[in-house]
């Protein structure tokens, strides 16, 4: 087999960039970086990733001591907590929230790699967490559009504000320290795919209208 030389970080953000495009430009984000999605739609994103959240952390949790790579993932990262507090301070009845088919696929996928694949757990968590570098200014515009004072609401959007930047930086690069067998970085890149494509899905479960051009409101 081949050996790709590239660093890891740099296959992950490379070999997925052409992905990244549509996750960015698709119809609800679009509305998410304009500060045009409705609320409740917001809140019922939060919602489908706040399902997700809870089985992507506890298959992380257990197989921490199992899979090296993913001693990476700080406590901090895991994003349940945040997703609980945002749903808290917008209302939301999280008993009555239930998978929509985008975040219900992701779901049976996590558990198929817990199962049977569980390096590609961090394929999966090494785009929400990159994410992060987007939805800060997806919080900023949020706020803008709805006149909020302070952060309450918003602590999955910007878990770590200031320190968002420099933690990325210092996650990829301790990622490109990792021992890790082509094999093993092949099936990180492959995780990342599919989950760009399962958040991809969960977007496409929301139907909205296009936005109008960005500037001409
Ligand atoms: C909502 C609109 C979005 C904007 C404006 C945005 C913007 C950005 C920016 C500015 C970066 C930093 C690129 C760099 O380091 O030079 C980034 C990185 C990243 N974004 Fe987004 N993004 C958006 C949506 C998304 C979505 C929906 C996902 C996941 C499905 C995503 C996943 C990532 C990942 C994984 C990286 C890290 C790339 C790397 O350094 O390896 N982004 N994004």
């Amino acid at each position: 087999m081949a050996i790709d030389p590239r660093p890891l970080g740099q296959r992950l953000m490379e070999d997925n960039w052409d992905l990244h495009r549509q996750a960015e430009h698709d119809t609800l984000p679009r509305h998410l970086v304009q500060g045009t999605i409705p609320r409740e739609t917001y809140v019922e994103l939060l919602g489908q990733f706040w399902l997700v959240a809870r089985v992507l952390d506890g298959a992380i949790e257990a197989k921490r001591s199992q899979v090296p790579v993913l001693a990476l993932v700080a406590d901090e990262q895991l994003q349940t907590p945040y997703l609980e507090a945002d749903l808290e301070h917008w209302g939301a009845n999280t008993a009555a929230i239930a998978p929509k088919p985008g975040a219900a696929a992701l779901i049976a996928e996590i558990g198929r790699c817990e199962r049977e694949e569980p390096i590609r757990l961090f394929g999966l968590h090494y785009v929400r967490e990159g994410a992060n570098n987007g939805n800060r200014y997806v919080a900023k515009a949020l706020r803008r559009a709805w006149g909020a004072k302070d952060m309450a609401g918003f602590s999955y959007l910007d878990p770590y504000g200031e320190r968002q930047r420099p933690l990325w930086e210092s996650f990829k690069a301790r990622l490109d320290e990792q021992a890790l067998s082509e094999d093993e970085k092949r099936e990180i890149v492959a995780g990342a795919r599919s989950m760009f494509e399962h958040i991809i899905a969960i977007q496409r479960d929301f139907k909205l209208p296009e936005p109008e051009a960005a500037g001409t409101r």
